[in-house]
């Protein structure tokens, strides 16, 4: 049993600060970090640290910040064979600031833009054999295209995580079996709709996270079920949606019912946000256990 994640691989380059600039201003910071990311990465290595088998497939650039991405990769245990690098180009970056509470992110694409079919191709065996697939918008949308029309011909489990906010052609909602934006992104998607409306038109499909809030979906057409956040000190919460992604694509293949994949996947977010980084606070299977008894 296998998970495949496509999608991208970006260095994070996180500098804290008290405030963000005004435009047209300076100010010092505290502290820099250069960090692995990108929402695809990120989600093989949250999966891959709670105990799933991940292939990655993606690109990176024949540069040291490629390398490191690789190697990364490697130290979590997520297979790197369809990760090509690519030559004469950089690998994606991510600048990111983390201020007053939250981040701001401007991504550079670099070698994730070249993640086409025919990288498609090449991994189809890992892919065509995956309990699931997961896929996010930091490669190019025709590649998704494509992955979601081949998956859905050959019945294939999809979570769709439509981040960072670009226009979803409604056929693929239909086609895969999760999506999971967040309030922010849903509400983009479905102007003018409320909460319950948009998770109503996909019940038991549509995973929608809300912040501290927590998760929200709608079971079995009957109503929406609010699973709530766990209360942390949170520190970075950068990553903390592809943790739960990636969480509860594993808690999905091991069989739990969704509430329950809903829950485990909230508990690996919750674990994340308390350290910097995207997957600096990112859990071990046994790290978060221990939360999950301590919580009992
Ligand atoms: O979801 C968080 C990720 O978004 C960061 O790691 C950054 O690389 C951006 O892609």
């Amino acid at each position: 049993m296998h998970i495949a994640v496509i999608g991208s691989c970006n260095v994070d380059i996180t500098v804290e600060a008290s405030r963000r600039p005004h435009a047209g201003e300076t100010i010092i910071g505290n502290k820099l970090l250069v960090s692995p990311g990108g929402k695809g990465a990120n989600q093989a290595v949250a999966a891959a640290r709670l105990g799933a088998k991940v292939y990655m497939v993606g690109c990176v650039g024949d540069d040291a910040y490629g390398q490191m991405m690789i190697e990364s990769l490697h130290e979590n245990r997520v297979d790197t064979t369809y990760v090509i690098t690519k030559k004469g180009v950089s690998t994606g970056t991510a600048h990111i600031t983390l201020a007053e509470g939250d981040n701001s992110i401007i991504v550079l694409k670099g070698a994730n833009d070249l993640v086409g079919i025919e990288e498609i191709d090449r991994a189809w065996s890992i892919i065509s054999t995956a309990e699931i697939v997961l896929l996010q918008y930091e490669i190019p949308m025709d590649t998704i295209a494509y992955v979601i029309k081949k998956c859905k011909e050959q019945e294939i489990k999809v979570l769709l995580n439509p981040a960072p906010f670009t226009e979803t052609p409604r056929e693929w909602m239909q086609s895969v079996a999760y999506i999971t934006p967040n309030e922010h992104e849903a509400k983009f998607l479905f102007e003018g709709q409320t909460r319950d409306e948009i998770l109503a038109m996909y019940p038991d499909k549509m995973i929608m996270t809300i912040g501290a809030e927590g998760v929200a979906y709608n079971q079995q057409g009957n109503h929406t079920v609010i699973i709530p956040g766990i209360k942390v000190p949170v520190v970075d919460t950068t990553g903390a949606g592809d943790t739960f992604n990636g969480a509860f694509a594993v808690s999905i293949t091991e069989g739990l019912p969704i509430k329950e994949a809903i829950a485990f996947a909230n508990a690996a977010a919750a674990y994340s946000v308390q350290k910097i980084g995207a997957q600096g606070g990112m859990p071990l299977r046994e790290e978060l256990e221990d939360m999950l008894l301590c919580k009992k």
